[in-house]
């Protein structure tokens, strides 16, 4: 029998781990003491027989018959999630091979890379074993590049201060692209301003999927060719893009750019035709405000998955000039209580009712790792600067030009500091009541406040509605538990 990964699957090695990923049915795993097991299964096929001889080679003076028993119920669960294809030749092992298509009931487009938060009921859930790997081993599983600051859209509400048509040259992007393979990463976004616009996204985009990494692309689609589209395919890339409304006039407001709407609507839908798996992300704002309804409504017809979010963010130099398009607080609260009354889904999974069973004491909140900056993640601008995380450019990690990922991941001052910040350096938050309502984050301080431990008052103000609506629906619950007793 021929065994052979599929086309579909990821495997890393983080310590002791296996990380095993299968992105088209959102399976994802981790395996304690596992590498030799995966060692052999790759994505050319090779006899079982080899394999053990292989494994068995491994562990000299071992009971062969207990390996090979072992193996079998080791890839057993693998084979059924078509992690590992099996058959007796390379053709049956070919057409077992499935690809992301929107013509089963439920495609999950939802998280592009790897896992999709709801699936799991049963056992450790794999995100919460990798968080808690990540946080002792601090590893980078996604980067993030903003290949140009280039756009061909003005949106109100952007977090670029500028758009200089610096575009990070291909060269550096293949360094930096081995570099990230080789510390293990995964998934790889290109971003920008508009990535597109990069005279080599084609080669770029082909070069990081020939490294065996999940390629994500966030655009606004304006540039996205039929061409581009074959590339997407070609490399099984995934998509975010923003659509603000089903509005034209509301969308182009948005973008300052007449016609984007048409263009971007068009485009989203040649990608559904052609199967590339697309998400809809929908900013809300007092332009398009209540809008996004009508943009879930859209997604959901075309099967994608869509969200909205109201975080506006300042800008990336502390420039607050692009607020004044944000939601005032009423405007929130309608907002929320769409997200929480009506399972409206949002970007952010703070705003979940579950967090009201989640409230850690001060002593552990103080001790813990806010976000993942720098733990799991980090972000390279078109000036080949890295940056924490995504519009977080007030902290410098160091250039792609003088060091190498490694240098800038284990040994760069600003990301060491970054990586040290836990809940006690935010003296506001430690004893705040609405913490567990809120999302600490260093990004949204420092581009609002200049400070990244001083919060905004407008993001307190929104966790304090969160909280009361939170407290709210539980109430409600709790009600009507009581009256299904009665
Ligand atoms: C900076 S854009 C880059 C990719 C691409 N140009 C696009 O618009 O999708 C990435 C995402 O950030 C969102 N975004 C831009 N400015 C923001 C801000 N100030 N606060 C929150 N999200 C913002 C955009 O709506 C988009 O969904
Ligand atoms: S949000 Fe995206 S499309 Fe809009 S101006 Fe910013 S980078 Fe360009
Ligand atoms: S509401 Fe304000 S003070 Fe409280 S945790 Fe959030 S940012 Fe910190």
């Amino acid at each position: 029998m021929l065994l052979r990964l599929s086309k579909n699957a990821f495997v890393r090695q983080y310590g002791d781990f296996t990380y095993v990923l299968e992105r088209v049915r959102c399976y994802d795993q981790m395996f304690m003491d596992a590498e030799v097991f995966m060692r052999w299964i790759t994505r050319v096929p090779m006899e079982k027989s080899e394999v053990l001889k292989n494994i068995c080679s491994v562990y000299v003076g071992a009971d062969e018959n207990e390996i090979v028993r072992d193996f079998d119920e080791f890839i057993a669960p693998l084979i059924d999630e078509k992690v590992i294809l099996a058959g007796e030749t390379v053709e049956e092992i070919e057409s077992q091979e499935i690809s992301f298509s929107y013509e089963i009931e439920s495609p999950k487009t939802m998280d592009t890379h790897y896992i999709h938060p709801e699936k799991r009921v049963d056992g450790p859930i794999p995100q919460a074993v990798l968080d808690s790997y990540f946080a002792e081993h601090p590893t980078i599983f996604e980067l993030q590049m903003d290949i140009t600051q280039a756009c061909t859209e003005r949106c109100v509400h952007c977090y670029i201060p500028e758009y200089k048509p610096v575009f990070l040259p291909f060269a550096q992007i293949k360094k930096v692209i081995d570099e990230f393979r080789a510390q293990g990463g995964i998934g790889v976004t290109l971003s920008g301003g508009e990535c597109m616009m990069h005279p080599d996204f084609d080669s770029i985009v082909r070069y990081a999927r020939s490294k065996d990494l999940i390629v994500g692309i966030l655009s606004n689609l304006t540039l996205c060719t039929d061409d581009k589209i074959k590339v997407l395919v070609e490399t099984e890339a995934t998509v975010q893009v923003s659509l603000y409304s089903m509005n034209s006039e509301t969308h182009d407001a948005i973008t300052k750019r007449p016609g984007s709407f048409v263009t971007t609507k068009t485009a989203i839908e040649k990608l559904r035709k052609a199967q590339i798996p697309c998400r809809i992300s929908c900013p809300t704002m007092k332009t398009n405000y209540k809008d996004y309804l009508d943009v879930l409504a859209y997604a959901r017809s075309l099967k994608m998955d869509a969200q909205t979010d109201f975080i506006i963010m300042g800008k990336m130099d502390c420039d607050t000039s692009n607020l004044k398009c944000r939601l005032d607080l009423t405007e929130t609260r309608h907002i929320l209580e769409d997200i929480i009354f009506k399972s409206v889904p949002i970007n952010s999974e703070y705003f979940a009712p579950a967090k009201k069973d989640d409230i850690r004491s001060d002593e552990e909140w103080g001790n813990a790792k806010v976000c993942g900056a720098c733990v799991s993640c980090v972000c390279l601008d078109a000036t080949g600067y890295y940056y924490p995380c995504p519009a977080f450019a007030g902290v410098n990690l160091g250039s792609c030009y003088e060091h190498d990922l490694r240098w800038i991941w284990n040994e760069s001052p600003e990301t060491k500091r970054i990586r040290a910040v836990c809940g006690k350096d935010f003296p506001k938050c430690l004893h705040c009541p609405d913490r567990n309502y809120c999302s600490v984050c260093m990004c949204r301080n420092f581009n609002e406040t200049g400070n990244m431990f001083e919060p905004a008052e407008h993001f307190c103000k929104v966790a304090r509605l969160n909280h009361e609506i939170v407290d709210e629906k539980q109430r409600r619950m709790l009600e009507a538990a009581k009256a299904g007793k009665r």
